[in-house]
C-alpha cells in the first residue's frame, strides 16, 4: 500500500533527536527552529518527558473515559495552577481542530444560537467546523460553506461592530487565536480584542481563544491572550501541550454547565497523554519556561533586526515572524540545506516563522542568528552580481 501524497517532503528522514538537534539517517545534525509546527516545547526527548512516559508504559498505557482516571485530574490541577486558571474546567481530546470543534459545539449548545464569526487570515483546523471558520478557500471543502460562518478583517473594529449590528442575535460565537500563526505571526491590537469581548457579553456569544500555536507559554504568557487581560469563555489548546505525544484539551469557564454525553472522545486524556502533558508543565514550570520565552525572544529580535532584506519583526516571547522584502521560500531553502536549520513560513509568502522550543540556549540561538545573517548577506551578493551581469 502506498500513502496517500497529501504532503511535500523535504528530502531529510530525522532518525534521533535531542534538545533542539535532530539527526538524520546519515548521522547529519539540524537545529530546530520550527518544532514541527509548534509542537516541540520543552525540547526533543526531555529526560523528565521520558521518564514519566516510560513509566506510564510500564503501568497503564489506555482505558477509555467510562473509568476513573487520575492523571486526568491532575493534568487539570497543575494546567490550572500554572495558567492562573483555576476555575476553569477541562475537557480533554486528541488534536487542535478537534478542541475547536468541541469548543464550537459547546458554543451553541450553551446559547442555542447557530453562526460563528471569525476573521481573515485565521487557522483553525482541517475537520468540518473549524475548516469553515478558515480563512483558506485552498482547503475548505464545498460541503464546509455555510452561510452560518461570517468573515470579518482582522483588527477592523468597524466591520466588527456592523456584523454584530445585523447578525448578533444569531452569532453563537466568535473564534479568534491568541496570535495568528499560519496567517503570519498577526498579533491582535488590546482594543480589537477588547471590542470582540464586549459585542460578545452584549449580544450573548462565546468568545473562544484558538490557544492551539500561541498557547502553552509560547509568547510568553501562558496564553497570549492573557497579556491583554481579556478573560475568554472558551479557550482551545494542543500543539505544545504534548511536546509531540497527541493531546488537545478546551479550558471551558465555569458558566458553563456540563451534563453526561455532552461531549466525548474515545481517546481523548488517555493515561499516556495525560504522563506526557503532565511532563511539559513540569517542565514549563521547573525550567521558568515562559520567562525564558520572553528573555531569549527579545535576545533574537534585538541581533537580527539591522539584516538586510528583513521589513518588519513581529514577535511575542518565541513566537517570531520575521517579515521579508520577498518571497521567503530560497531562504527557508538554504537555512535548511546549507546550515541545517528548520524554519517554518506562512500563508503570507515573504513571512519566516520561527518557533523553536520554548528551552532554547542562547548558543542555539547564535547558530540560527549567524546562519540567517549570512544568508541575507548572500542574497544582496547574489542580487549584485546579477546587476553587473
Ligand atoms: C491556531 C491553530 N488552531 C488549530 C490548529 C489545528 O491543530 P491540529 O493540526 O492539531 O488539528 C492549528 C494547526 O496548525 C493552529 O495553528
Amino acid at each position: 500500500m502506498n500513502l496517500f501524497n497529501v504532503y511535500p517532503l523535504f528530502n531529510i528522514k530525522p532518525v534521533k533527536a535531542q534538545g533542539s538537534f535532530l539527526w538524520d539517517d546519515k548521522g547529519e545534525q539540524y537545529l530546530d527552529f520550527y518544532g514541527g509546527h509548534a509542537v516541540i516545547s520543552i525540547g526533543h526527548n526531555h529526560p523528565h518527558y521520558q521518564d514519566r512516559l516510560k513509566d506510564q508504559l510500564e503501568k497503564i498505557s489506555f482505558y477509555s473515559n467510562s473509568v476513573q482516571n487520575a492523571l486526568q485530574t491532575e493534568l487539570a490541577d497543575k494546567l490550572g495552577k500554572l495558567s492562573g486558571l483555576e476555575d476553569y474546567h477541562l475537557f480533554l481530546c486528541n488534536s487542535g481542530a478537534e478542541a475547536n470543534e468541541n469548543a464550537l459545539k459547546l458554543a451553541s449548545f450553551h446559547n442555542g444560537k447557530h453562526k460563528v464569526l471569525y476573521f481573515s487570515g485565521s487557522f483553525h483546523g482541517r475537520t468540518s467546523a473549524a475548516v469553515s471558520v478558515t480563512d483558506n478557500p485552498k482547503i475548505v471543502a464545498p460541503v464546509n460553506y455555510d452561510e452560518r460562518f461570517i468573515r470579518s478583517e482582522w483588527n477592523n473594529i468597524a466591520q466588527l461592530e456592523e456584523i454584530f449590528e445585523e447578525e448578533g442575535h444569531a452569532i453563537s460565537s466568535v473564534i479568534i487565536e491568541g496570535i495568528q500563526g499560519v496567517g503570519g505571526i498577526m498579533i491582535p491590537t488590546v482594543e480589537f480584542l477588547s471590542k470582540i469581548k464586549e459585542l460578545c457579553e452584549k449580544y450573548d456569544s462565546v468568545l473562544i481563544l484558538d490557544e492551539v500555536q500561541s498557547g502553552y507559554g509560547r509568547s510568553g504568557y501562558f496564553f497570549a491572550h492573557q497579556e491583554f487581560g481579556v478573560e475568554a469563555d472558551l479557550i482551545t489548546t494542543a500543539k505544545g501541550m504534548g511536546n509531540g505525544f497527541p493531546i488537545g484539551g478546551v479550558l471551558i469557564h465555569p458558566k458553563f454547565k456540563a451534563s453526561n454525553g455532552l461531549l466525548g472522545t474515545t481517546f481523548g486524556g488517555n493515561h499516556l497523554a495525560c504522563a506526557a502533558a503532565i511532563a511539559v508543565l513540569d517542565v514549563m514550570k521547573e525550567e521558568n519556561l515562559m520567562e525564558n520565552a520572553k528573555e531569549t525572544g527579545a535576545y533574537l529580535e534585538n541581533e537580527i533586526k539591522n539584516f538586510p532584506h528583513i521589513r518588519n519583526i513581529r514577535r511575542k516571547g518565541l513566537m517570531i515572524g520575521i517579515e521579508l522584502d520577498r518571497d521567503c521560500t530560497e531562504i527557508r531553502s538554504s537555512l535548511l540545506y546549507d546550515h541545517h536549520i528548520f524554519t517554518g513560513n506562512s500563508n503570507d509568502k515573504t513571512v519566516l516563522r520561527i518557533l523553536p522550543a520554548l528551552n532554547i540556549k542562547k548558543e542555539e540561538t547564535d547558530l540560527f542568528i549567524k546562519a540567517l545573517k549570512t544568508v541575507l548577506e548572500n542574497v544582496s551578493v547574489k542580487e549584485q552580481e546579477t546587476v553587473i551581469l
